[in-house]
């Protein structure tokens, strides 16, 4: 028997159908990684991000108290779930308490987006667990929920690319405005501590190829809150250097349209390119340097992805063994995936809801 959220998004179905598992509810999100636009996405220009096969699976079961993975479960050191739970819990009363069990394959603090991952996957299942036809959530409406949960712990600030790409799967583009030869899917704004923030969220669906993005981790932890910081501080000191910025900008465009055109040799060149700039900008580091180095020459292109300092970088290939032992060999621990994937996915849902009223 199953039971299906029939509720569906831009002909999306979110949660088409699931299994039944005793009284657990478990869903999955994927990982991201930006091809393009970092940083420049902070100020108005274009991003492209997608699904990697990397995910993550959140399982919720009632309980006597609250616990993660065993462990208490602590509002400051857990802030995403602890927002999400306060979000969807709709009675006055405190929410009842669940044991949530987190497995997957997401690198944390690496720029891959395991925070965004976790608040997806959790939103889905506790939306399952209290699922009726009534309040099941659609993708914008949970790609919203995760989106402030991730606000919420970073003081205010935060992009929706990491969540909607998560929700949603596939390519992901963000922009201040409409994009032509995308689809568009949703808005989203939030108020910042700088003012109120619009973007635009659309999809693309690129002509499939045999071509792969390898994923090389330095292992650097660089917060994603002092990499912007660096950014900010360099235009600050040269307001010239929003140039630099409106060129990662022509260059997402022009990586875009080469996706759109499924010409991957263009895709690499532009990503390629997009790196320099980051480079400039200061937001590369010499262990970045060395596995993308290592990569490019078998690879179409290869860029740091995300805030860069540490964290990830990335290269698009045809040889993925051949690009990935390269990485390694310079010291990087890598992941293999195809180009888009699926997004929020609900795995099993309980015989009774067991999270409401
Ligand atoms: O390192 P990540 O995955 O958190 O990516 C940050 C992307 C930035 O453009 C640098 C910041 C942002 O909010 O978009």
């Amino acid at each position: 028997m199953t039971r299906g959220c029939e509720k569906e998004y831009e002909g999306r179905p979110l949660l088409a159908t699931m299994g039944l598992d005793g009284d657990a509810a478990t869903a999955s999100a994927p990982a991201k990684c930006i091809l393009f636009g970092e940083h420049a996405v902070v100020y108005g220009e274009p991003a492209v991000a997608v699904a990697l096969e990397q995910r993550l699976q959140v399982r919720i079961t009632p309980a006597k108290s609250w616990s993660i993975d065993g462990s208490s479960l602590i509002a400051k050191r857990h802030p995403h779930i602890h927002h999400l739970v306060h979000a969807l819990w709709t009675n006055t009363s405190e929410p009842k308490p669940l044991s949530v069990h987190v497995t997957g394959d997401i690198p944390r603090a690496s720029g891959l987006g395991s925070s965004a991952a976790l608040s997806v996957a959790l939103c889905a299942a506790l939306d399952a667990s209290r699922m009726n036809s009534e309040n099941c959530l659609d993708s914008d409406e949970m790609s919203h929920l995760a989106h402030l949960a991730e606000a919420t712990a970073q003081s205010g600030r935060a992009s929706p690319m990491d969540t909607s790409t998560s929700t949603l799967g596939g390519i992901v583009v963000l922009s201040d405005k409409k994009e032509d030869g995308c689809q568009w899917v949703f808005t989203r704004q939030l108020d910042t501590p700088e003012g109120r923030r619009t973007w635009e969220i659309h999809t693309l669906t690129p002509p499939q190829d045999d071509v792969y993005l390898v994923l090389g981790n330095t292992g650097v932890h660089a917060p994603t809150s002092h990499q912007v910081a660096l950014v900010a501080a360099a235009l600050e000191a040269n307001p010239e250097r929003i140039n630099e910025i409106r060129a990662i900008g022509s260059i997402s465009r022009r990586g875009l349209k080469a996706l759109q055109d499924g010409n991957y040799d263009a895709v690499g060149h532009a990503m390629s390119e997009n790196h320099l700039i980051l480079r400039n900008l200061g937001v590369s580091s010499e262990e970045l340097e060395t596995l993308i180095s290592a990569a490019l020459p078998t690879a179409l292109g290869a860029k740091l992805t995300g805030s860069g300092g540490g964290g990830c970088m990335v290269a698009l290939t045809r040889q993925p063994k051949e690009t990935s032992e390269a990485i390694e060999l310079a010291g990087g621990r890598t992941l293999i995936s195809r180009l888009g994937n699926p997004g929020a996915t609900l795995i099993a849902g309980p015989k009774e809801t067991f999270w409401s009223d």
